[in-house]
C-alpha cells in the first residue's frame, strides 16, 4: 500500500466528519473478510449489578469466521497486502494459542490461500483452544522453542514454498502488519458512535484489551472527531515495556499512510498493566471472576487470557466510582473464546 496514493490534507483546523474518516479508509486495498458492523449490545443487567453507569457490548467476537474476533477486521487490510504481492501461501509467527493464529487460518481459507503456522511453544498432549480450531482449518504447524528459531523455521517455511513454486508472504514483515489494526479500529470506532447516535447517546469511555494496535485506531478516532470520550486499554501482556509510545507510534505510521496531519503523543494513551495477573497466557482471579459475571449476567462469553482482563479492569474502576449513572461506558468485546476450552477446569464442578 502506497502512502503517496493518499494526498496528505492540510493542517486540520476543524475535526473531520465521520464520512471524511469513511472515504479515507476507502482508499486502502481491503478484501472482505468480517460480518461488518458488529452489533452493540446494552448490558443492563451487567450494569445493574455494577450499579454505576450504563454499559454497552461491542460485539467484535461476532466477526463471523471461525469463532469471530478483533483480527478479522484487520486482516481484511493485511490479507489484502498480501494478495497484492502475489502471494499464495501465507507464514505467520505467533504463540501457540494466539487468536490471531486462528482467525489468520480462517482468513486464508476464505481466500484459498494456504497457512503455515509458525508457533512459539510445544505441541501440547491435549490439544484445544484455538490451535485445535487452527488444526480444524488446515493449517501446516511448526513449534519453534524461541523467537531465534521461530524466525529460521519461518525461512525454511518461505524457502520451502518457493521451492514449490509457491507465492508466500511472511505476514508479520508487512510493513502494514501493525497499522492494520489501528485503522480497522477506527472503523470500529465509528460503528460505536453511530449505534450510540441512533440512541441519542455518546459514550464517557471505551475499554478495550490492548497491546496498542487497535487502541491505536479508537484514538485516531477520536482526535479527527475532536471528541472527547475516554480511550482505555487494558494489556493482557508485559511483553511491550512502553505500550503508550508503542501506541502512539502506531497512531501516528496509521495516521500518515491515511494522510492525515495528526499526531498522537505517548501521554495520550490510557493504558492500564495492573490487570495480567500471574502473566501473559496464564489466567488471573479477577479475571476469571469477570468472565463468569458476564455469562452469568448478559450470556456473554469472555476469555480469561484478554477480554476477562479487560473486564476486570473496567469493573474495578466503576467500583472505585470513576463513573456515575449517567455515563455510558463501552466494553469492546474483542474475541478470544476458544480460550475458555483451554482453561476448562476454571468451569468444570468440582464434585
Ligand atoms: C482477544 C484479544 N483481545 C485483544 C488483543 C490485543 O489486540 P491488539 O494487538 O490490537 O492490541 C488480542 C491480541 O492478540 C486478542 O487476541
Amino acid at each position: 500500500m502506497s502512502a503517496d496514493a493518499i494526498t496528505t490534507l492540510p493542517a486540520r483546523s476543524a475535526p473531520l466528519l465521520p464520512a471524511d474518516i469513511r472515504a479515507r479508509l476507502a482508499m486502502l486495498p481491503r478484501v472482505r473478510l468480517a460480518c461488518l458492523p458488529t452489533p452493540l449490545h446494552e448490558a443492563p443487567r451487567l450494569a445493574h449489578h455494577l450499579g454505576g453507569p450504563r454499559i454497552f457490548i461491542k460485539r467484535d467476537d461476532l466477526t463471523g469466521a471461525a469463532f469471530g474476533g478483533n483480527k478479522l477486521r484487520n486482516l481484511e487490510f493485511r490479507m489484502a497486502a498480501a494478495q497484492s504481492l502475489g502471494a499464495d501461501t501465507i507464514v505467520v509467527e505467533l504463540d501457540q494459542q494466539s487468536n490471531s493464529a486462528r482467525q489468520t487460518v480462517a482468513a486464508a481459507n476464505k481466500l484459498g490461500m494456504r497457512t503455515i503456522l509458525v508457533l512459539q511453544g510445544a505441541m501440547p498432549d491435549d490439544v484445544q483452544g484455538n490451535l485445535l480450531v487452527s488444526f480444524l482449518l488446515g493449517a501446516d504447524v511448526r513449534f519453534a522453542a524461541d523467537r531465534t528459531e521461530q524466525r529460521q523455521l519461518a525461512e525454511a517455511a518461505l524457502r520451502e514454498t518457493e521451492a514449490a513454486d509457491g507465492t508466500p508472504c511472511l505476514l508479520n514483515d508487512l510493513p502494514m502488519f501493525d497499522e492494520g489494526s489501528a485503522f480497522a479500529y477506527i472503523e470500529s470506532t465509528l460503528e460505536i458512535l453511530e449505534d450510540l447516535s441512533a440512541e441519542g447517546l455518546e459514550p464517557s469511555c471505551l475499554y478495550m484489551s490492548s497491546s496498542g494496535k487497535g487502541q491505536a485506531g479508537q484514538l485516531l478516532a477520536r482526535e479527527l472527531l475532536g471528541a472527547d470520550f475516554q480511550v482505555r486499554g487494558i494489556t493482557a501482556t508485559a511483553e511491550f515495556s512502553d505500550i503508550p509510545a508503542r501506541t502512539a507510534a502506531i497512531a501516528n505510521r496509521a495516521a500518515h499512510r491515511l494522510g492525515l496531519d495528526i499526531e498522537i503523543r505517548p501521554e495520550m494513551v490510557d493504558n492500564d498493566d495492573a490487570f495480567i495477573g500471574p502473566g501473559y497466557g496464564l489466567p488471573s482471579d479477577a479475571g476469571n471472576d469477570a468472565v463468569q459475571l458476564f455469562a452469568r449476567t448478559e450470556g456473554i462469553v469472555l476469555d480469561p487470557i484478554y477480554t476477562g482482563k479487560c473486564a476486570a479492569g473496567m469493573i474495578a474502576h466503576i467500583r472505585r466510582g470513576d463513573f456515575g449513572p449517567d455515563d455510558i461506558v463501552v466494553f469492546v468485546h474483542t474475541g478470544g473464546t476458544p480460550a475458555i476450552f483451554t482453561h476448562n477446569a476454571l468451569w468444570t464442578p468440582q464434585t
